[in-house]
């Protein structure tokens, strides 16, 4: 039996994350090293996916590895905090000046902690994010129409809309919790947000009292303390997770300790929140690990990588959007463009998202522009 009817036999669609499939069914992955990821059949692939966006150094990095190993050695998980949150959560104070942080397992949980944390602060209910932006799949950030969901109390504006923004803070300002937005939401194009606008925002969440919140899940990688520190603004809260925990399951919200005061446990009315692997040594020992081979001079050769990448495309004719070392390609039919980039030797998101990592070589980077450029020209459903 194929690996395929065994997998369609326990797993409802043959696998567990439907942001992974791509009909008729995806193939498995089996061995990842560097750049290179390698399938059940054995065909190769330079890794532009890099499990969307978080592996910043591809796979199986040796300094990260290492860290991940010796902290596993110690006790893979313990009922009690480990000194190894406290070690990650300095780090990320230090390059985000962020003052405070709480760990979790995924960046959908660090939405739902974040949205949790702002109605408990301000006591009000109402959520305001964006169309079209990816948080993840809690109930509060995704189609109140979906099946399944239970609606919340959210509200739902188009991004960059200034008369629509103004309205809702109008009509609406003083019951919001919490203004969440990606500055450049990966699902509705990956187009980084109007400096402007999100000045406005910043000014308008202040004068009602609402919290701004950035989700920060994909976007950290751009910046050394996260893309909100291109635009100049301060967040009350930040989501985060991907590349902090250096290629194992995390999440994590920022905040002043103020803001998040709630998850003190002594604190009267405190908001209770735990998770048995939340904080997991073994992910905090790798994200630390990561992020301290990931400052500022990795990240600005990867962003001028990613760049490159784009600016090469655009030559070819090819319709590409993002920013530094985030790209995706425009394409009316995405199940097409990933196969035929798959068959050629690239590993895309199922959207057309390319995320670079540091284990991509300039000869990686070349094989990946010629790949794309031979697809658009056989499909021109990518080409602009
Ligand atoms: C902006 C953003 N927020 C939240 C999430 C959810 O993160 P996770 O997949 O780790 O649950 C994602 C995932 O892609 C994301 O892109």
């Amino acid at each position: 039996m194929s690996v395929v009817e065994r997998a369609r036999r326990v797993l409802p669609g043959g696998n567990t994350r439907t942001t992974v499939f791509v009909p008729p069914h995806p193939p498995y992955a089996v061995h990842g090293e560097g750049a290179i990821v390698t399938d059940h059949t054995g065909h190769q692939v330079i890794d532009c996916n890099n499990n969307y966006t978080a592996l910043i150094h591809g796979h199986a990095h040796p300094e990260i590895l290492q860290a991940a190993t010796e902290a596993a050695r110690s006790g893979t998980a313990f009922g009690l905090p480990t000194t190894s949150e406290v070690a990650l959560a300095e780090h990320l104070r230090d390059r985000t000046r962020i003052e405070q942080w709480r760990f979790c397992n995924s960046g959908t949980e660090a939405v739902l902690m974040l949205l949790r944390a702002a109605r408990a602060y301000t006591g009000r209910d109402l959520i305001v994010r964006f169309e079209g932006s990816y948080h993840g799949t809690g109930d509060a950030v995704v189609s109140p129409d979906a099946p399944g969901v239970v609606p919340g109390s959210v509200l739902v504006l188009p991004q960059n809309d200034l008369d629509a923004l103004t309205t809702a803070m109008r009509d609406h300002g003083r019951q919001i919790a919490a203004v969440l937005i990606d500055l450049m939401p990966n699902r509705a194009g990956l187009t980084p947000a109007d400096p402007g606008y999100v000045t406005a925002l910043q000014d308008l969440t202040r004068q009602y009292g609402a919290l701004l919140a950035i989700d920060e899940v994909i976007t950290f990688r751009l910046h050394e303390g996260g893309l909100h520190q291109e635009y100049g603004i301060k967040p009350d809260l930040v989501s985060m997770g991907k590349v902090i925990g250096g290629g194992f399951p995390v999440g994590a919200i920022g905040g002043s300790a103020d803001v998040l005061s709630p998850f003190v446990p002594q604190a009267p009315g405190a908001v209770s929140w735990g998770g048995t692997f939340s904080a997991n040594p073994v992910t905090m020992a790798a994200g630390l690990a990561a992020l301290r081979l990931y400052g500022p001079l990795q990240i600005t050769e990867l962003n001028r990588r990613g760049d490159q990448l784009r600016s090469w495309l655009r030559d070819a004719g090819v319709e590409v959007h993002g920013s530094g070392s985030l790209l995706r390609l425009m394409t009316s039919d995405p199940t097409e463009l990933w196969w035929n980039l798959y068959h050629r030797g690239v590993l895309c998101g199922t959207n057309g998202l390319l995320a670079m990592s540091t284990a991509m070589t300039s000869v990686h980077l070349e094989q990946v522009a010629e790949a794309v450029t031979a697809v658009a020209r056989e499909a021109q459903s990518i080409l602009s």
